[in-house]
């Protein structure tokens, strides 16, 4: 993804982003090298029960909706959403809190997994999950499965293992109770990724260089060792945990439309990171998933999911929607001057366009469902094409004031390194590229 061209006389200089960001309180905004301050990212949720039962690579940490929850002074009854919700990582701080919570996430997968994480497990579930895996590691599993359609997923798994990967569905599918088969499909979909020859890597999948762990062993017994690990942590969750909690609501549904699902003036408190503008495409990334859990079946069901997800990336056209959104620095200089560098693809600069065109609409439904006095927190990363750097933080925060919000702080919370070619070019300017919290608030009085 490399850009190749660069037009320095249009690159807008340091006084441009210091002259966008003045009117913001930007907190920690000098950093001068990468802290890799880990609550922004996933790493440390695989030390957290439940958030650990599926390694989500775009997901925030636990510990950092828990401090903004106490920042935000969330009342005890009080409501929470995370529009983006990925695999629930707000929710599930939520449900720990008992709070209650509602998410929107239009990659089905991800939703599946929030949706599994944040359940409430009886007893009786648990003794019936124990009695299945005894009869999971004993099952020969000789039942007839055909091999998809999709090549590529035989490409990805080769045929043997998709065979058998396919055959432990089938068994899986057959689970009557549908809590339990759900917690043994999620150990199942954790599987894909160790016993496949692909793994995720940047935007989309990659051959691996090295076998796999436990390749020596069969196909089958390197699935259900796999299996057997995930569904070890989840009774070890499941046993420590408390019960009868609040569940949260997800829909399937996307942000811009989450009017739709929501009452005015109720959410007391919103936490989120959307996707970012760096054209990944979640379809890509969590293609074995979403294909082989039968999220979608066919090319046209991966590109509806697309066509609902932010344009964030470049791999699907989008009917013109919501041009009625403008910002000076972003539609008059930075736009501009993307548009005149020669990118890897023409599309970079309308998806720009379209993502905060976007994203001011969830600014916008945000706004309408937030209580008076309620706060929102974004966890964003700024990027940068053909050496420009798009201040994310900043334009939505910018946004966000057009709206009426009031922003308390942009919080910057790591640099970000990007290609060696952008990090040449974006020398000097370096400090904008960051991954950030933009804390904004709806005023009491409106
Ligand atoms: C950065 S991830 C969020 C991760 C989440 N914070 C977590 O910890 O799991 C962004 C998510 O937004 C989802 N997404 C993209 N477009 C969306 C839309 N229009 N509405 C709702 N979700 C969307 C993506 O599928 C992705 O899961």
């Amino acid at each position: 993804m490399q850009d190749q061209m660069v037009n320095l006389s249009l690159i807008p200089n340091e006084e441009f982003y210091q002259e966008f960001e003045r009117g913001f309180n930007v907190v920690n905004g000098d950093l001068t090298s990468a802290t890799y301050r880990a609550l922004v990212n996933f790493t440390e949720s695989v030390n957290y029960p439940r958030h650990r039962w599926f390694y989500y690579r775009e997901g925030f940490s636990p510990e950092l909706v828990n401090a903004l929850i106490k920042e935000f002074d969330v009342p005890e009854d009080g409501l929470i959403c995370d529009p983006f919700c990925g695999a629930g990582t707000t929710l599930s701080v939520a449900h720990e809190r008992n709070l209650r919570s509602i998410g929107f996430e239009v990659n089905p997968f991800s939703a599946f997994v929030g949706q599994v994480k944040t359940r409430d497990y009886s007893e009786k579930e648990l003794m019936l999950l124990e009695q299945v895996i005894t009869e999971l590691v004993t099952n020969e599993f000789d039942y007839e499965v055909a091999l998809p359609e999709n090549d590529y997923l035989t490409k990805i798994f080769g045929q043997e293992m998709l065979f058998e990967l396919l055959r432990i569905k089938e068994f899986i599918i057959q689970i009557d109770d549908a809590k339990v088969r759900d917690l043994i499909f999620l150990s199942w979909l954790n599987s894909l990724e160790p016993v496949a020859k692909y793994r995720k890597a940047g935007n989309g999948l990659k051959i691996k260089k090295k076998a796999n762990k436990n390749s020596a062993l069969s196909p089958r017994d390197q699935i259900l060792h796999q299996m057997n690990s995930t569904l070890e942590m989840i009774k070890v969750d499941l046993a420590s945990t408390s019960s009868f909690r609040t569940e949260p609501i997800i829909y399937e549904e996307s942000a811009m439309d989450m009017h739709q699902f929501l009452q005015g003036e109720q959410l007391d408190a919103v936490i989120f990171s959307p996707p970012y503008a760096n054209c990944f495409d979640y379809t890509k990334i969590y293609y074995m998933e979403l294909w082989m859990g039968d999220f979608i079946k066919t090319r046209s069901d991966q590109k509806d999911v697309r066509m609902k997800s932010v344009r964030s990336h470049v791999h699907a056209t989008w009917p013109t929607r919501y041009e009625n959104y403008y910002l000076s620095e972003l539609h008059d200089v930075l736009l501009p001057a993307v548009r005149s560098q020669k990118l890897w693809t023409n599309r970079i600069p309308d998806m720009l366009k379209g993502y905060f065109e976007d994203m001011n609409v969830v600014l916008n439904n945000i706004y309408k469902a937030l209580r008076p006095g309620g706060s929102c927190a974004i966890v964003v990363s700024n990027s940068s094409y053909g050496g420009i750097i798009i201040p994310t933080d900043v334009i939505l925060a910018a946004s966000a004031k057009n709206i009426g919000f009031t922003v308390k702080e942009i919080e910057v919370e790591r640099l970000i390194i990007t290609s060696s070619q952008q990090y040449k070019v974006t020398e000097g300017l370096r400090r904008f590229l960051r991954e950030s919290t933009v804390k904004i608030q709806k005023p009491y009085e409106t």
